[in-house]
């Protein structure tokens, strides 16, 4: 019987274990849960989601603050549209945060950084163009473009030295998307490193509608697959969304999927950015606690925990200091929400809004609890505790039970396990 361990693929000259961590944003796929997957030999993800936030967590920079403060006389304004990044600190934060997940890589691994298109940032071109520039000054092996069909994002950085060095690829849920992009690539003479085909099971915003549990991965895969060898093209494929066992895993590979991109199983890891107390939350998830709704104002579908405290909230919009979804001109459709129960409330008290969500503050706060479709099975992937709480899982022991486990069994942590692995941590010595 295969395991994951079996396989191997390739991606230009690397040789590679099949296995990617998908890019969580916002900090939820630290740099130090990539760091595992590329030391082991597979690909991990940090998020350009936030960047600037998620280096003031982690380097104690300052660009939130220095944002909100200038823009602080905008925070009772119902216009945004002055609210606006500057791009040389947004490159900075990036290139911090890329260059340092670089410096600290070991192993025969990849490290790559996903990049949503949605993320418009009141001025979509530049500030994606300035995302994509400084990830490839600080290093980066690879640019994973998602959440949009991405028809100009390759165009925008064709003069860096790095673009044809850096892997490209590109998450699609349909042939019809990935068709749209190839078309736009072929004219730069820059087809894309690895195609990612993503489910209607996995966690984050969805490429479908609410409609989403008419469609189904192997059946999109087959579709990509023929398509791309009617068309001799010869790009890796990886299949993502609800590979929850190693035996999944090997089913997709067996039909000549190059590797698969997997996330929910790590979210409950010591090295995923969710804090404890969330991580117990995915852990306790029952099927029916789980569900795919239209509050993310980003216009995408997106699956989540119904005890998420995001859901329902009334809080005001915080674009001053984050303003990531803010359009060219300016909107959000959580503003319009927002304002129009505040001309309902005048006073602000006891607002809440139901039909969006400010994602921004709530994703920042780990209140948008997003998951994947089986994360009411990360119970079966542990042991209580005496106290009831689920036990924390290290990213290496599921890296592993990914890589070896047969019949889709599910390796439970052994006694001792997670402090050896401390151990051979702390001798690899942290960053
Ligand atoms: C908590 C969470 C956050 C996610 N955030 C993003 C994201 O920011 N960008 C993105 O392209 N995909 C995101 N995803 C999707 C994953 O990268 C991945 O493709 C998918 O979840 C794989 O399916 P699985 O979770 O069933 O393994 C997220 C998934 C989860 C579980």
């Amino acid at each position: 019987m295969k395991c994951v361990d079996d396989f191997r693929w390739r991606l230009g000259k690397k040789e590679l274990v099949p296995i990617m961590i998908g890019g969580m944003g916002v900090d939820i796929s630290t740099a130090e849960l990539s760091l595992v997957s590329a030391r082991l030999g597979g690909v991990g993800h940090i998020s350009d989601a936030m960047v600037p936030t998620v280096s003031d967590r982690r380097f104690k920079t300052g660009f939130v603050r220095e944002k909100q403060k200038k823009y602080k006389y905008n925070v009772a304004n119902r216009d945004k549209s002055d609210v606006k990044f500057d791009l040389v600190r947004l490159a900075e934060a990036t290139r911090l945060h890329v260059g340092r997940t670089m410096e600290a890589k070991q192993g025969d691994g990849l490290i790559f950084i996903n990049c949503m298109e949605k993320l418009t940032m009141g001025n979509p071109h530049e500030t994606l163009r300035v995302r994509l520039s400084a990830a490839m000054d600080g290093g980066i092996d690879g640019i994973t473009l998602s959440a949009g069909l991405h028809l100009g994002s390759l165009a925008l950085v064709q003069d860096h030295p790095r673009f044809r060095d850096v892997r490209f690829g590109i998450i699609v849920s349909s042939l019809r998307a990935l068709v749209l992009f190839l078309r736009k690539s072929a004219r730069l003479n820059r087809l894309p490193d690895y195609i990612i085909v993503e489910g209607p099971l996995a966690g984050g915003h969805l490429g479908f509608g609410m409609d989403w549990t008419q469609y189904d991965l192997k059946t999109i895969v087959a579709e990509v697959r023929q398509y791309l060898v009617q068309e001799e093209l010869d790009i890796p494929l990886i299949a993502a969304g609800g590979i929850f066992t190693g035996t999944d895993a090997v089913e997709f590979l067996e039909t000549g999927v190059a590797a698969v991109q997997v996330a929910t199983r790590f979210t409950i890891t010591k090295e995923c950015g969710l804090p404890d107390k969330v991580k117990q939350e995915y852990f306790k998830a029952r099927e029916e606690d789980i569900e795919v709704n239209l509050i993310s104002p980003t216009g995408y579908p997106m699956r989540m925990l119904k005890n998420s405290p995001a859901i329902g909230a009334g809080i005001r919009p915080n674009c001053e200091a984050y303003g990531y979804l803010l359009d060219g001109s300016g909107n959000c459709a959580y503003i319009e929400a927002y304002n129009r129960e505040l001309d309902k409330h005048p006073d602000g008290q006891a607002i809440s809004v139901r039909d969006k969500t400010c994602l921004c503050t709530h994703m920042r706060n780990y209140d948008c609890w997003t998951c994947g479709q089986y994360t009411y099975r990360l119970k079966d992937t542990t042991r209580r505790r005496p106290d009831g709480s689920y036990e924390i899982l290290d990213a290496d022991h599921v890296f592993r039970d990914y890589l070896y486990s047969v019949d889709h069994r599910v390796k439970l942590p052994e006694d001792g396990e997670q402090a050896n692995l401390a151990q051979e941590k702390s001798r690899l010595g942290s960053f």
